[in-house]
């Protein structure tokens, strides 16, 4: 017997500040707070059914059968609702994404706030953003900033209840573009989860740690007010601590291809020519170009003339997670 339908639809996000590294794997809280703004147009759109009588969950994804490690990380979080909310039953979850996954765009940020969006809707239960923010992060760390709208910053916490994200300004506050270069669209062969497990193992992770509140402090009052030059230098500071780690993590990972580089060194001197464009990188060889209002067009021009960028994307700040319950 179905017990109810609904449908979310999520957006990816592109850190600003990044997480990397829990203090608690099982329940993903962060080392370190981050902030990040959700990419409008890139989207995940999930549906899910709970039905009392089935004899287990179903997962289809972008409209094939999903894989035994796709269903079985679905199933650790479908298990981890039915234990928090008490919800009965087994789920079959129907989901897809309009952007390729694996590839430096955050496909479980979307993915696991959609997910659990849908999933607590289905089961008729409507909480609040705070709460469910915290339950997507524990599907997916960064899902918990693909809930709330526009800017959105998620506290790192030793608690559940206290590691929640929540908008710091709507999307329409700062129309930066996200253009970003892909220069592979190969799964990654390192995933995040195993990255964060591995990032204390660097030397250089408690020094990231211990300097993440100064960025965060310093980026939130650029997004505040807009600032642009403040924004730029904090931006790819942090996600250059980021890679720093990743490439001393014991064994180490490194995501950068040689066009990943000639990009970030185009990307430095074009700023310094006055085009508003700094990068950003997430665990992934492709270039997150954050760009002013004015500069997003002239840098995609100049991406397109780079050997190595297979395929460019635009993304302005979007919306948070949308619900609708269907029956
Ligand atoms: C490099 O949220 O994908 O994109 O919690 O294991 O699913 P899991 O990790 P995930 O990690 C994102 C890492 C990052 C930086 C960021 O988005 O903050």
């Amino acid at each position: 017997m179905a017990v109810g339908t609904a449908h979310a639809q999520a957006h990816p996000n592109i850190a600003l500040i990044k997480y990397w590294g829990n203090r608690d794997e099982r329940l993903r809280l962060p080392a370190n707070s981050s902030l990040s703004f959700n990419l409008s147009g890139l989207q995940t759109t999930t549906q899910v059914t709970w039905i009392e009588d089935k004899s287990g969950d179903s997962l289809i994804l972008n409209g094939r059968e999903a894989r035994t490690d796709e269903l079985s990380r679905v199933i650790r979080h479908l298990d981890m609702l039915r234990s928090h909310l008490g919800i009965r039953g087994y789920a079959h979850v129907e989901s897809g994404n309009n952007f390729p996954t694996g590839t430096g765009i955050a496909s479980s940020a979307s993915a696991f706030a959609a997910l659990t969006a849908a999933a607590t809707s289905a089961a008729g239960l409507h909480l609040d953003e705070r709460t469910l923010t915290t339950l997507a992060r524990l599907g997916s760390g960064s899902a918990a900033r693909s809930i709330p709208a526009g800017f959105v910053e998620w506290h790192a916490s030793d608690a559940h209840e206290d590691s929640y994200a929540e908008s710091i300004a709507p999307a329409d506050h700062w129309t930066l573009i996200d253009v970003i270069a892909i220069v592979s669209t190969s799964h990654k062969a390192v995933g995040s989860t195993a990255g964060h497990a591995s990032a204390a193992t660097s030397d250089l992770q408690n020094a990231r740690v211990a300097g993440a509140e100064r960025r965060l402090t310093q980026c939130r009052s650029a997004v505040l007010t807009r600032d642009f030059a403040a924004l730029a230098e904090v931006v790819e500071e942090d996600s250059n601590l980021m890679h720093a780690v990743m490439m001393t993590s014991r064994p180490p990972l490194f995501y950068w291809l040689p066009a990943t580089l000639a990009i970030m060194a185009a990307v430095r001197r074009w700023r310094t020519e006055g085009l508003q464009v700094c990068y950003t990188l997430d665990a992934g060889p492709n270039i997150h170009c954050i760009c002013g209002p004015e500069a997003a067009a002239e840098v995609r021009n100049r991406l397109q003339s780079i050997s190595g960028v297979v395929d460019i994307r635009s993304a302005p700040p979007g919306g948070g997670v949308t619900i609708e319950r269907l029956a």
